[in-house]
């Protein structure tokens, strides 16, 4: 339960709008335990929504008034007719983005929506790898839905996010981070077949351990640019591989083997990354039966070696992750780490025994000072219910 977010939320809205808000919604931000670039590239992943969300307090307007987005952190508004042709923002107001993809998704589709006011606040840091651009979609989306009788469906208002980041933040991204945000449910990890949209929930219980967020406070600028690079990069090594080996239809296909005989062709950087997506696609299924099995030692080590290739093989990582990886597995009681989502900055993920997490995070955070003379932000992971309705009574 997120009270103050909530209740801030809609002291900004009834500042603002001079109204208490008819609608109380909550989207998270998320965790990916393992499966890491692989969303787009056929494989599965094992995400989790966790507490850490974008609150949106929304009344509705009357037929031919403006919609109303207040970004309460930004103190930033953006008015827009429904009606109108949405074009993505290019120099203000960008955050607005994010909800004018959606509704132009929803108007490409033919739904019809009335305007809104709406004034929204998160507790998701921005640009450190758990998703607040997704909660953002997925939680306009989801609120749309429910006002107005869309009759989308969970996977509909996921692809629906997906399709916005694309068209309007240009972030050629999977699927994963607007399916767990939609489809997160408390305790539970997802275990996503990115090709087939099937998933099914694995209990998050993880013994004598937990999960701890370290963000290195690194913005992933490049993130943009270098994703959407990459992503072009496997797809075409994809298709090298698929002209000679007429039996591959997808990354799942495809064998170690099948890429070192490729290696000249595809080039070095081609090569490494595409030995990464077949380590990396074995890895998430290991992984889920490591966590099952309560295996954790190997759950750690499966988590180290997916950054291992990350950092090594993906190129994503940066220098302060792989120093926020290195020196944690040096310490007593890290099972595993690994950097989480798109890269270039963000949160690293670390396996760690509870009895020994305070001090891991107090030595990490001293050497994280020393070096990059960065304040090392840490957040403990609670994994939590996807994007819902608020109600008072609501245990989220
Ligand atoms: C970002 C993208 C996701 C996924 C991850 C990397 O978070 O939005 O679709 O590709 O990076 O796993």
């Amino acid at each position: 339960m997120d009270n103050t977010l909530v209740s801030g939320t809609s002291k900004a809205f009834q500042n603002e709008f001079g109204s208490l808000p008819e609608h109380i919604f909550l989207s998270p931000g998320r965790i990916n335990i393992i499966g890491e670039h692989i969303d787009y590239n056929n494989g599965y992943v094992l995400p989790a929504a966790i507490d850490k969300y974008i609150c949106f307090a929304v009344s509705e307007l009357k037929e031919g008034e403006n919609s109303v987005f207040y970004a309460v952190d930004m103190e930033d508004r953006y008015n827009v007719a429904h009606a109108q042709e949405l074009q993505p923002l290019k120099d203000e107001h960008t955050w607005a983005n994010y909800l004018l993809g959606v509704l132009n998704q929803l108007n490409i589709r033919g739904m019809k929506t009335r305007p809104v006011q709406i004034a929204f606040s998160s507790s998701i840091p921005i640009g450190a790898g758990i998703s607040s651009s997704a909660a953002l979609e997925c939680g306009f989306a989801f609120a749309l839905n429910e006002i107005f009788q869309l009759g989308l469906s969970k996977k509909d208002l996921a692809l629906i996010g997906q399709k916005s980041e694309h068209t309007f933040a240009g972030v050629n991204c999977g699927i994963m981070d607007q399916f767990a945000s939609v489809f997160g449910q408390k305790e539970k990890v997802i275990k996503l077949d990115c090709d087939t949209l099937d998933y099914e929930y694995f209990d998050a219980h993880l013994g004598e351990n937990t999960l701890v967020l370290l963000d290195s406070c690194v913005k992933h600028t490049l993130l943009t640019s270098g994703y959407n690079q990459i992503r072009r990069q496997v797809e075409e090594g994809l298709e090298i591989i698929k002209q000679n080996n007429p039996n591959v239809e997808n990354w799942r296909d495809v064998t170690h083997d099948m890429v070192e005989n490729l290696r000249e062709r595809l080039g070095e950087s081609v090569y490494e990354k595409s030995i990464f997506v077949v380590d990396e696609i074995s890895r998430v299924g290991e992984a889920a039966d490591a966590l099952q099995k309560g295996n954790f030692g190997k759950l750690g080590a499966l988590l180290s070696a997916t950054h291992h290739g990350l950092s090594r093989q993906y190129g994503v990582s940066c220098e302060e992750l792989d120093f926020l990886v290195e020196e944690v597995l040096k310490m007593d009681g890290v099972l595993g780490a690994r950097m989480m989502g798109g890269g270039f900055g963000g949160c690293s993920l670390n396996l760690i025994r509870k009895d020994k997490a305070e001090e891991v995070i107090s030595n990490i955070s001293n050497l994280y000072k020393k070096q990059f003379d960065i304040n090392l932000k840490v957040y403990p992971v609670n994994i939590s219910e996807g994007t819902s309705k608020y109600t008072q009574h609501a245990e989220v």
